[in-house]
């Protein structure tokens, strides 16, 4: 391990680089979050996050991580017994399916291949074949962290109407939030899954639901056991800009600053801006002669790049390489992709050099590990950046 210097290159699809601005705000004293001074600052982020979301309705902020949101989004509108249609998307739709499972729910779990999203027509068939609606709810995940594969969100709302279906449709947005686009009413979501440390720059501690009116509806009737995870203490407080328990104060001074850049950007910029450094990625991974995993252009993700490593030294070879020879820590694969491949983060806080930086250190890390390659991946990615 070389002496350190410098900044560490945190490369993993999330947690991503806290921009110093956020470090200072959340290193602000703690205050009573009973008091009016806490009631404003509730008030401000329960608001401004809706605009991240594209939503009028209310959004929930739990002091938890994104799986804690993810089981928040079940229990609060599900009955156990229910059926509920998920897809084998990779990895974090696997461990959704888990929780749902655990609760009692009866999962249609569509087998996947990891490279490839949800088929908006298997939900419409899926959907249309279900004439007594005893399907209760579509269950994806927009942006499957594992493998770098994002699914048609849009498209699939469209194929649940198609099929004249009445299913709440719930969205893991832990990694598209503020990275892809994403609109929560648009797109007729009701609920979305979200958390603090990717898009949103924040550290981990915080997790999100977006809600619809028909989501706060289907609460009062749904019987999964719930207590942390309700919503409906919580709207109550939330309308004063407070919380049910103890709120993580500090990491909402982060957030409050995180809502702060996302306005000075625009969220349209910010978009583009992961959209474009996806791109000059793949041009890497293109010029490299290494393979992506997701295989479908539409679904290549704008956060995170998952590249598979050809017979040989294994991704985490690369990654190992990475760590202690450049200080850059890359995503390893998870699951079913676990030695198969690296992942690289280009999310969150980030630009062109530090783009620029991250691939040097990729194309380094492979030639050290005595990955079969071809070099001037980064040339390829420099050329992207430098044409527009
Ligand atoms: C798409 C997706 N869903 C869910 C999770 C789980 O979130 P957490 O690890 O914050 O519980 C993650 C974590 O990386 C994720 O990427």
């Amino acid at each position: 391990m070389v002496a350190k210097s410098g900044r560490h290159f945190l490369q993993i699809p999330g947690p991503t680089n806290v921009p110093d601005r956020i470090l200072r705000a959340i290193a602000q004293p703690t205050i009573d979050h009973r008091g009016p001074e806490f009631a404003a600052l509730g008030k401000e982020v329960l608001e401004g996050l809706r605009a991240v979301f594209r939503t009028s309705s209310p959004v929930v902020i739990y002091p938890g991580s994104g799986t804690g949101a993810g089981e928040a989004a079940l229990v609060n509108t599900l009955s156990p017994g229910d059926r509920v249609l998920m897809f084998e998307t990779g990895h974090f739709a696997t461990l959704w399916k888990d929780v749902a499972v655990r609760f009692g729910l009866e999962v249609d779990f569509v087998p996947g291949d990891w490279r490839t999203g949800v088929d908006p027509r298997v939900v419409e068939a899926k959907l249309s074949e279900d004439r007594g609606h005893a399907v209760k709810a579509v269950a994806v995940v927009h942006n499957e962290t594992s493998t770098g594969v994002a699914s048609r969100v849009g498209e699939i709302r469209k194929a649940i109407d198609a099929a004249r279906h009445p299913a709440l449709f719930l969205v893991d947005t832990v990694s598209s939030l503020a990275c892809l686009d994403y609109r929560h009413d648009e797109w007729g979501v009701d609920v979305s899954v979200s958390a603090s440390q990717k898009g949103l720059m924040l550290p981990p501690g915080l997790s999100f639901n977006a809600l619809s009116q028909k989501a706060i509806a289907a609460t009062k009737a749904a019987r999964l056991p719930r207590s942390y995870w309700d919503w409906q203490q919580m709207l109550r407080d939330n309308a004063g800009g407070f919380f049910t328990y103890t709120p993580s104060t500090n990491l909402l001074y982060g957030l409050r600053e995180a809502l702060a850049m996302l306005r000075e950007q625009g969220l349209d910029a910010v978009l583009a801006r992961h959209a474009r450094h996806a791109e000059a990625t793949r041009a890497a991974a293109k010029a490299w002669g290494l393979e992506l995993v997701a295989t479908d252009p539409r679904e290549q993700s704008a956060c995170v790049t998952a590249v598979l490593t050809p017979p040989g030294p294994d991704g985490d070879a690369v990654r190992k390489v990475a760590l202690e020879r450049f200080d850059l820590s890359l995503g390893t694969g998870l699951g079913k992709l676990k030695g198969k491949i690296f992942r690289i983060g280009h999310l969150g806080d980030f630009n062109d050099l530090m783009l620029a930086g991250t691939l040097a250190g990729v194309e380094m890390s492979l030639a050290l590990a005595g990955v079969p390659f071809r070099k001037g991946g980064v040339a390829a990615a420099l050329d992207r950046l430098a044409a527009r």
